[in-house]
């Protein structure tokens, strides 16, 4: 796992040829098992488990039968399925072809904003800001800056003083921080306390598209499928204010790549920014508004 104490903070090595589907599958797993409680502690009611998985395994029956699945294909996906957990790789898997239906029925009610998908590489308690922040980066931080900011308000308009809006991104060539190797330990991930307004103000710079680690087996599925590994550049967000629901979601940047082909399928229309260039001409800058439900 990823050593989150003693990271350099001007770390600058290439992390290009080092970060590997293993190193970063394994890091995103012991988080997950760090943050989780564990199955054990959930209370399973038997019936509900009775009724979810035998209606998983007729699905798979089912799709068995259509296609004649033969014993080489079965003996496939069992020496797959190992290889899965060898690699670190279930919270990859899941979070880019389940998680983003589990999202939609968790928030089918919200009047609103829209959620998303929270992947794998959310870290809790990264540095806090006051109103207006520039997020952790290398002195040399390559990619356009970008000014994200906006409002926090409750359903019915009322500002939200002192919501918190928890930011988190890979960097300009599609890392992140404690999931590949050479980033300084909080890089491009900051936590900012929205003003007396419910205003808040975040410099930071634009993340690349992030491509899905190819070399474990997350990555064989994607081959052998003749797939693509990519998700549209994003913006990972959790926005949360007393007496409202959490928001977990991500925004993405209108007429880059794969904006409507996500591997994922975490994209929504609402989700979309489209920065215009900052008065200064340094970079680009976008407003988005966050309106929470009540809890
Ligand atoms: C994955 C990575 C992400 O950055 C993301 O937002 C969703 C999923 C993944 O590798 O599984
Ligand atoms: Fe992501």
């Amino acid at each position: 796992m990823t050593d989150t104490t003693t990271a350099p903070a001007t770390a600058t090595a290439p992390q290009s040829e080092q970060a590997t589907a293993a190193a970063s599958g394994a890091a995103a797993t012991e988080r997950f098992r760090s943050k989780r409680p564990s199955t054990e502690a959930t209370n399973a009611d038997t019936r509900r488990v009775d009724t979810v998985v035998t209606e998983v395994l007729a699905a798979v029956h089912d799709v068995i039968r259509r296609h004649r699945v033969t014993y080489a294909e079965y003996d496939a996906l069992k020496s797959w399925l190992i290889q899965v957990g060898q690699d670190g790789e279930w919270p990859l898997f899941l979070d880019v072809w389940v998680e983003h239906v589990v999202e939609a029925v968790a928030n089918e009610d919200r009047r609103g904003s829209k959620g998303t998908i929270e992947g794998p590489y959310y870290v809790p308690g990264s540095p806090s800001f006051n109103g207006s922040a520039t997020l952790p980066m290398r002195a040399d931080e390559p990619g356009t800056p970008l000014l994200f900011q906006g409002m926090v308000t409750s359903v019915d308009g009322t500002p939200l003083p002192g919501a918190r809006i928890e930011i988190w991104h890979a960097d300009a060539d599609g890392f992140y921080s404690q999931f590949a190797p050479g980033l300084p330990e909080w890089n491009l991930r900051g936590t900012v306390v929205a003003d007396e307004l419910g205003g808040f103000a975040i410099s930071t710079v634009e993340p690349a598209p992030y491509q899905i680690p190819t070399d474990g087996s997350c990555g064989r599925l994607i081959a052998a499928a003749g797939w693509h590994a990519w998700r549209p550049a994003h913006l990972h967000l959790k926005v949360s204010a007393p007496g409202h629901q959490l928001i977990t979601t991500q925004l993405y940047f209108r007429g880059t790549s794969h904006v409507a082909d996500d591997i994922a399928s975490a994209v929504k229309p609402e989700l979309i920014l489209a920065p215009v260039a900052s008065g200064d001409g340094e970079g680009r800058e976008v407003t988005y508004d966050f309106v929470l439900d009540r809890i």
